[in-house]
């Protein structure tokens, strides 16, 4: 059993996450930036993957990241990934973009599960202050929403309590 850390970062923020993650989680293999990855059939060769993404394109209908993550979306949705566990984190700002708090986690989401990947990870939207996310199903963040810009405070009890519900979720962990 093999799972992989994946990130994309334009200011470092995410691959912190990523590697905060990784210490939590010792038997998940050391993260990797996606855009080292020249073949993503390596990601057929793990049991469960976790990947992280920042958003940046404000309102954008697509391509929200700003990362190479954008470019690899139809490649991911293509990918035969049944059954497989995915698990997405996102970093964005909850106050300064609260009209799109962490909005790329949805893209990844959606193209995962378009390869077939079992999605995980998924965490209330209870206990977080925002007006609107297209991250949000239901009563749910399709993923972790993390904030290192306005509540930073707050992401060592968000990174332990999620890396609790991965090691119940994907097999490996
Ligand atoms: C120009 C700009 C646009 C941003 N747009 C969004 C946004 O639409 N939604 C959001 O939640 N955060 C947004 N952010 C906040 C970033 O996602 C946040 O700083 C994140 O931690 C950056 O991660 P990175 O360092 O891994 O790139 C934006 C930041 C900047 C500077």
């Amino acid at each position: 059993m093999t799972v992989g850390i994946y990130f994309a970062t334009t200011t470092g923020k995410t691959e912190d996450i990523a590697e905060r993650l990784h210490g939590l989680l010792g038997a998940a293999e050391a993260p990797k930036d996606i855009s080292d990855v020249d073949d993503l059939s390596e990601f057929s060769g793990h049991d469960g993957i976790i990947c992280g993404i920042p958003t940046w394109n404000t309102g954008a209908d697509s391509e929200r990241s700003g990362t190479a993550w954008d470019s690899i979306l139809e490649d991911i949705g293509d990918l035969d990934l049944n059954g497989k566990k995915v698990a997405i984190f996102g970093l964005g700002d909850s106050s300064t973009y609260t009209e799109n708090y962490c909005d790329a986690m949805e893209e990844l989401h959606r193209y995962f599960q378009q390869a077939g990947a079992s999605m995980v990870g998924y965490v209330s939207k209870s206990d977080y202050t925002f007006d609107e996310s297209k991250s949000v199903v239901g009563e749910q963040f399709c993923g972790l929403p993390l904030d290192e810009d306005s509540e930073s405070d707050m992401t060592d009890s968000r990174i332990a309590s999620w890396a609790d519900k991965l090691k119940q979720e994907i097999p490996g962990l």
